[in-house]
């Protein structure tokens, strides 16, 4: 029988969303019963525009829940709502799937975490950027080996992005709201957990910005590995890709990703020479077609987690890692200091 769901905020990126649930292959096992916005108009739209006459929508979330009774609902309203959605959704019985961030604090964080538990239910982030081809192609090279030991990360990300909305005022726009992603790839490519940061955070004059739009940070991983991230919304005039540019350093060689379709992996053939020789080796497809085509990929691994009861990748419980560096990240560029990522206590 097709899963009941309920999608709560209905602004720029729902659309994205019911796209995706409209694949065949999601549309065949769950049904968008209910659409929920404080703007009734918008989730009116939303309906209209994917043609859904049997949806129901509203503006309070509790009263669509009582009416559609979900068995899951998506949560893509601004990250200040997002506490009370989840909250909300987990007490009525219901797995949640977030967009990112998983929350604005990490108090709140801990509380989605520990409601999540006591309810029993699954909750989950939308971290749509690590399914994609070019980070999965990447993942699976670097899990390889092929580069030896792994010694450092680095990447850069500058976009000039004029959205208006809500992100205009957020502070700390870019760790926050756009970082996450980033950070949360250097976890999954790396597969080691965070213990360290410095960071720098700054509104550089022509910010179009109330706060933050640039951000550079080392971080410390296990194992001896060094991240580093330099950002900004606010760079006019070379943009990198939405998924940065990377530099990945082993004992063995260097692997380039563009963050779309270039890839460069050179490695040392032969020990003598002021420079080694270097022979080019192909970075092979993803290995798993399923898992590189984001929002309908995470949702799909959402939807077979709660229909088979097995952990679906982004789950809050790991993704709290994630925003962890986002926060410590925020904490260190206040303090003007490194600041210690507790992962355990993260976890
Ligand atoms: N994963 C990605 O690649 C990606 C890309 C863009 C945005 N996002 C995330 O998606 C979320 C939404 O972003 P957006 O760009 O669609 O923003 P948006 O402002 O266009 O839409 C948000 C909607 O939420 C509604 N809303 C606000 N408070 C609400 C509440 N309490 N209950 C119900 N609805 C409420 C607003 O009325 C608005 O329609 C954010 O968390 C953002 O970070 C993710």
């Amino acid at each position: 029988m097709r899963k009941k769901a309920v999608l709560v905020g209905c602004g720029n990126m729902a659309a994205t969303w019911v796209r995706a649930l409209r694949q065949p292959d999601l549309d065949d096992r769950l049904v968008v019963a209910g659409l929920v916005d404080i703007d009734l108009a918008a989730a009116d739209r939303l309906r209209s525009e994917f043609e859904l006459p049997e949806c129901l929508t509203g503006t309070d979330l509790d009263t669509m829940l009582s009416r559609v009774q979900p068995d899951i609902v998506f949560d893509v309203a601004v990250p200040s709502a997002r506490l009370a959605v989840v909250k909300a959704s987990l007490a009525r019985g219901c797995h949640v799937l977030s967009e990112k961030p998983m929350a604005t604090s990490m108090p709140d964080a801990r509380q989605i975490r520990q409601a999540a538990s006591e309810a029993g239910r699954l909750f989950a982030v939308c971290q749509n950027r690590r399914f994609k081809e070019g980070i999965r192609r990447v993942r699976a090279a670097v899990d390889s080996g092929v580069l030896g030991s792994l010694n450092a990360m680095h990447c850069d990300f500058f976009v000039g992005a004029h959205f208006g909305g809500f992100r205009d005022a957020m502070q700390h726009v870019l760790l926050l709201d756009m970082a996450i992603h980033t950070f949360d790839a250097a976890r999954f490519l790396s597969g080691r957990e965070p213990l360290a940061v410095y960071c720098h955070e700054s509104n550089p004059s022509g910010s179009w910005y109330a706060h933050g739009s640039t951000a550079n940070a080392v971080f410390e991983f296990s194992g001896d590995v060094v991240f580093t991230y330099r950002g900004s919304w606010s760079a006019e005039g070379a943009n990198t890709s939405w998924d940065s540019a990377w530099r990945i350093v082993g004992s063995k060689g260097t692997l380039l990703w563009d963050g779309e379709n270039a890839f460069s992996l050179n490695l040392v053939d032969g020990d003598e020479g002021f420079f080694r020789p270097l022979v080019q080796v192909d970075v092979p497809a993803a290995p798993d077609p399923r898992l590189v085509n984001g929002h309908t990929s995470v949702i799909e691994d959402f939807l077979r987690a709660v229909e088979s009861g097995r952990e679906p990748e982004t789950r809050g419980r790991d993704n709290i890692r994630s925003l962890a560096m986002v926060f410590c990240a925020i904490e260190s560029a206040a303090a003007r200091r490194r600041v210690e990522i507790d992962v355990q206590e993260a976890a």
